[in-house]
């Protein structure tokens, strides 16, 4: 008698335990749906919002709590929630100032601009090439520059995907591959090839110590007139996948460089996807 007691109180637990065990279960997948269906009912109304790529947004809303919705979606778009050199596509607007090259976006190895023009003797050397209105716009500036005392000088400008695929396998060859990706392009991936990037030194420095010359200072508080933005720095480090580089100019025209700097945007990418992006 006692025996069945006992075993009808185990039968009871455990028919209670199960119970319990699956309301708390459907209760806490109903309170994830909802948060789900939350964060996708406010990202919605982001102006850059995509239905393509919402699984994705609460991905990486989740393992950034951090951050507000505008910039989870904001990056997620750029694709930085994806390992960099992975799901690689085209470029965005060739052809154009707007253009697009990082370590998602690439350049075919026969892509050249149809219009690079040598900037002025005295503001480069060996011959560097940018495209027509970058040029003019580079010569515009190291002439203020100069009027001031302060030397400006392209040191790199336009190169080739062959030129920068001799370059990348060099540095491979020296550093190994994952320390070279952290300073130098990938064939293709270069805004070198574009025709619309420049590295700079002083004429006394060299251009890895540009960073603490009066230039440098000059550049960064001047650029942006002549069209101009500094790329890659340490604020932006995790959007571009690359060290900073203080030398390194990138030609986007006066009225992105002007809104860049009005809204403190610190990455191209980030202007990019917020404003060029269809
Ligand atoms: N050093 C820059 C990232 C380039 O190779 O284009
Ligand atoms: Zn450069």
């Amino acid at each position: 008698m006692l025996h069945l007691d006992k075993k009808i109180i185990i039968l009871i637990t455990s028919i209670m335990i199960l119970s319990v065990s699956i309301i708390l279960g459907i209760k806490s997948m109903t309170s994830n749906d909802g948060q789900k269906k939350d964060l996708i009912d406010s990202i919605k109304n982001i102006k850059y919002y995509k239905e393509a790529n919402q699984s994705r947004y609460i991905k990486y809303q989740k393992e950034n709590l951090n951050l507000n919705n505008d910039l989870v979606v904001l990056y997620v778009n750029i694709g930085i929630d994806k390992d960099f050199y992975t799901d690689i596509k085209p470029s965005l607007r060739p052809g154009t100032k707007e253009i697009l090259v990082n370590k998602f976006y690439v350049l075919q190895s026969d892509y050249i601009p149809n219009d690079l023009e040598e900037i002025d003797d005295e503001y480069q050397v060996g011959g560097k090439m940018l495209v027509s209105e970058a040029a003019a716009s580079f010569n515009q500036m190291a002439k203020k520059a100069q009027q001031e005392n302060l030397h400006i000088r392209a040191v790199s400008a336009y190169r080739s995907y062959d030129y920068q695929d001799n370059l990348y396998h060099r540095y491979v060859n020296r550093d190994g591959q994952t320390k070279a990706d952290t300073y130098s392009a990938r064939p293709g991936h270069s805004e070198h090839q574009t025709g619309l990037a420049v590295d700079v030194d002083n004429v006394t420095q060299t251009f890895d110590n540009f960073g603490n010359t009066e230039e440098a200072l000059w550049m960064r508080a001047n650029a942006y007139k002549y069209g101009f933005i500094l790329r890659y720095t340490k604020e932006n480090e995790f959007i571009t996948g690359y060290q900073e580089e203080p030398w390194h100019y990138r030609y986007v025209g006066v009225q992105i460089a002007s809104k860049m700097r009005e809204e403190n945007i610190s990455s191209y990418e980030e202007y990019y996807f917020k404003y060029l992006d269809n």
